[in-house]
């Protein structure tokens, strides 16, 4: 973390978990377990579409509501689309773009990952960019060339001021769901690489100010560790954010001055 330049940003991704009938009991658990001041550190619940009124109604000041996926049309004739302006009307304030789970599932490419960026910037909702390189590209020694590949294709037009509004989430897949961790030098030296390639391509004023988080399998056991580090200015918490006590553990970590 490096609170001078940077925000900290602790972000649950519910994924397809939870009912809306139960955000408000999780709200309720997660408020009293993390202070009434979160110095510099912002909260955010990536729930489900289906529950994002739920969340919405409990109008929380300390807690930013954020959606996992939106359709990268703007509106019109797309059965069972969800768009940008319907997730911005009930409040949402980041949506996810780019989730590994997405990109293997829902054929979402690089070019709909940039337009669905852009549609986000658009409506003034902050996208929260995943990228991650599998086992295979890993040990092949192939991370950075794959995750830069990422962050370029998936910034693709974007103006230094749009992109200064990005998060950038680096979720290694083979550490998703798998209680598996990068360590907190791997998961520094990818972090540090994107930060890098950003200072080349946008300059070191927006490289300086761009939230770049770690996500997979972190913990309340393993948080400190991986926020402690110098370019991970936060996380994406899929499995431990579904726990409010252990969401709390780490939203602490990340509101310590
Ligand atoms: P995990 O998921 O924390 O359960 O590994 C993280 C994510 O996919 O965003």
């Amino acid at each position: 973390m490096n609170k001078k330049y940077r925000k900290v940003i602790i972000a649950g991704n519910w994924k397809m978990n939870m009912l809306p009938s139960q955000v408000r009991p999780f709200l309720d658990e997660l408020r009293a377990g993390i202070p009434a001041a979160t110095h510099g550190c912002s909260v955010v619940l990536c729930v489900p579409a289906t529950h994002l009124a739920a969340l919405s109604r409990e109008k929380s000041r300390r807690i930013a509501m954020g959606a996992q996926n939106i359709s990268h049309f703007d509106k019109g004739a797309h059965t069972g689309e969800i768009s940008a302006d319907m997730i911005a009307d009930l409040g949402a304030r980041y949506c996810i773009v780019g989730h590994s789970e997405r990109r293997a599932d829902n054929g979402d490419t690089d070019e709909i990952v940039n337009a669905k960026l852009r549609i986000l910037l658009e409506k003034g909702i902050t996208p929260i960019l995943c990228v991650g390189e599998s086992l295979e590209q890993r040990d092949r020694d192939l991370t950075i060339e794959f995750i830069s590949y990422q962050v370029k294709a998936a910034l693709y037009g974007l103006t230094p001021d749009q992109v200064k509004k990005v998060v950038i989430a680096y979720e290694p897949i083979w550490a998703i769901g798998t209680g598996r961790t990068a360590t907190d030098e791997q998961a520094q030296e990818v972090c540090f690489a994107i930060r890098e390639l950003l200072r080349r391509e946008y300059g070191a004023l927006i490289s300086r100010k761009v939230c770049i988080l770690y996500g997979g399998s972190m913990n309340a056991k393993n948080c400190a560790g991986l926020l402690a580090q110098p370019d991970i200015d936060g996380g994406l918490i899929g499995g431990a954010s579904l726990k409010p006590a252990d969401f709390a553990v780490i939203v602490r970590e990340g509101s310590r001055e």
